[in-house]
């Protein structure tokens, strides 16, 4: 049944352009040269080969395949369309630093009609600019430093404080990344309305999931229901925080921030963008956080060498009798760094951004044509021998400053580049830090089942990784922890 809408899916929404590509490239492409590769199947391309191997623990035959047959950057045809696929990080950083001048990001429109069209991932010129440079002072490391560690500290131990024997590690991740996200969005705290919003909020999540599909899958319409009400409820906070900076009172949040903006922007676009923002900080998140402790789970020394870095943080926070991690704390983490670097090289949760020509563009001897799509992928780049030696294998080391495993940092990429850089790169880091701080501090764990990585929708693990966790002896018990709420 899923195979068969699924095909139908691809043959209605894919006939129009495929056939004119069929019938129309012979004219329109005979003089340009395309980045050599093939097209596979007529009308669905190579998107099955693409989807097969994604659903594996190991994609990367799909890319080596290609790039020993035709070189990085070559032509495939994925999701409906003719697209150029980057496995090259200089044309990757062409891309990205070209935004808006010869390539504009380009979504789906189920994706569009769930982030809200007023989303960050979704505006352009000017708007985007000043938009993009507010959430990113929003994120920078002076706020994160002076007010955003306090609340990540704070929500990561209150958290972790209810952990008991077996725990689906995904879920818990994604409870505390969704109660920071809140929290510095609107500064609110765990309530009955977080929860609820919550629950409608998964909806809206997994209705990112049904890429292939979207128009024929219940999950689809309940998301868009969903996403319905979580704009109600988001609405009416908007209109009574509107209210509240009417008559002088004015928060340091996300919020507060927006309302007091130039831009004189709606109830509407407001509501947009936070929700967008609550989707694209709080998935990536939360999985990278699990596949942090899956990768270090798998590399006992990394784990040993980890926890000996914050046992020392934690006796010298306990001798000036400080409690909380303070920003000095997280500057003396070089370790936990090599390990942050590591998981974001080897997950992948971004594998890569889609990008549409806006013009004919030339790069490395070929032509891309305008209109076309081109993937930049990060993750062909990320695991590719000649920039990270051995690059298969999570090895936290490779990320030291006397280390050999040779590094180009600027092939690099975990949060995309350019005017689209992601504005939470450093507030991930920190709440990634912190996370492992208080994990290996107060517990040991070990897997409770096999679990597999798979990257298909999205980068996740099969299972949600359950995990059993003991509490370590001297831990603070709950008692106190409820006092500083
Ligand atoms: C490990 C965690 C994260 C990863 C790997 C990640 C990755 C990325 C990447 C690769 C992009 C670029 C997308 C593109 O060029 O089309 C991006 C954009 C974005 N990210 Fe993140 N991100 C993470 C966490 C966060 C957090 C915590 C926030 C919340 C503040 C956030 C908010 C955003 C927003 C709003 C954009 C859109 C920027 C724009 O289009 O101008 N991300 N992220
Ligand atoms: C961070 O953003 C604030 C404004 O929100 C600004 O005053 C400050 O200079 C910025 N700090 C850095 C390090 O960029
Ligand atoms: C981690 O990667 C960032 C680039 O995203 C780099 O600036 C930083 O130096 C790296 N950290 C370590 C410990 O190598
Ligand atoms: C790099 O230095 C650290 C100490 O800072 C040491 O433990 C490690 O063994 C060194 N690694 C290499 C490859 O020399
Ligand atoms: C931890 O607790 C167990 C029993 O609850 C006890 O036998 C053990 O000595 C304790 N270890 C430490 C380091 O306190």
């Amino acid at each position: 049944m899923a195979f068969f809408s699924f095909f139908f899916f691809l043959f209605s929404s894919v006939l129009a352009s495929s056939l004119f590509f069929l019938f129309l490239r012979p004219t329109r492409f005979r003089r340009v040269r395309l980045p050599p590769g093939t097209l596979g199947l007529p009308l669905i391309g190579e998107t099955l080969q693409l989807i097969s191997a994604y659903k594996t623990e190991n994609p990367e035959p799909f890319i080596d395949e290609r790039v020993r047959r035709f070189g990085p950057v070559f032509t495939t045809h994925l999701f409906g369309e003719p697209t150029v696929f980057s496995a090259d990080w200089e044309t990757n950083r062409f891309i990205l630093q070209n935004e808006e001048k010869l390539f504009e990001c380009s979504y789906p429109g189920s994706i569009s009609n769930l982030l809200g069209k007023h989303s960050l991932l979704l505006m352009k010129g000017s708007l985007h600019k000043r938009m993009h440079s507010l959430t990113m002072s929003f994120g920078n490391s002076s706020i994160i430093r002076d007010h955003l560690l306090v609340d990540v500290d704070r929500l990561i131990r209150l958290n972790l404080d209810s952990w008991t024997g077996r725990i689906f590690l995904m879920e818990e991740a994604k409870k505390i990344t969704f109660e920071l996200a809140v929290k510095q969005l609107m500064s609110f705290d765990r309530c009955e309305w977080t929860q609820n919003l919550m629950k409608e909020y998964l909806l809206v999540i997994e209705g990112f999931f049904t890429v292939p599909l979207p128009l024929f899958s219940s999950t689809y319409r309940r998301a868009i229901q969903a996403r319905r009400k979580v704009a109600e409820q988001l609405g009416t906070v908007v209109r009574d925080r509107r209210k509240e900076s009417e008559n002088g009172g004015r928060k340091k949040d996300m919020l507060g921030a927006l309302l007091a903006g130039e831009d004189a922007l709606s109830d509407e676009q407001i509501v947009d963008f936070l929700l967008a923002l609550l989707v694209a900080g709080y998935e990536t998140t939360s999985t990278t956080m699990t596949l942090a402790v899956k990768f270090l789970t798998e590399t006992p020394l990394a784990l040993a060498q980890l926890q000996e870095e914050h046992e020392q943080i934690k006796a010298r926070k306990k001798e000036s009798d400080q409690k909380h991690l303070q920003w000095n704390d997280y500057k003396s983490m070089p370790f936990t760094q090599c390990v942050v670097n590591e998981t974001l090289r080897v997950a992948n949760i971004i594998s890569g951004v889609f990008r549409r020509a806006m013009t004919d563009v030339n790069i490395k001897g070929y032509t891309i044509p305008k209109g076309w799509k081109v993937f930049a992928s990060f993750r062909a780049v990320h695991l590719d021998h000649e920039h990270f030696k051995d690059a298969r294998t999570f090895n936290p080391w490779r990320w030291q400053k006397n280390s050999s495993g040779a590094t180009t940092l600027n092939a690099f990429t975990p949060f995309g580049g350019g005017p689209r850089l992601c504005p939470g790169y450093e507030l991930a880091r920190v709440e990634l830090s912190v996370f492992l701080h208080h994990l290996v501090t107060q517990f040991s764990w070990v897997p409770a089942e096999d679990d597999k990585l798979v990257f298909f929708p999205t980068t996740r693990t099969q299972k949600r990784y359950p995990i059993y966790v003991t509490r370590k002896n001297e831990t603070r018990q709950c008692k106190d922890s409820h006092l500083d709420t």
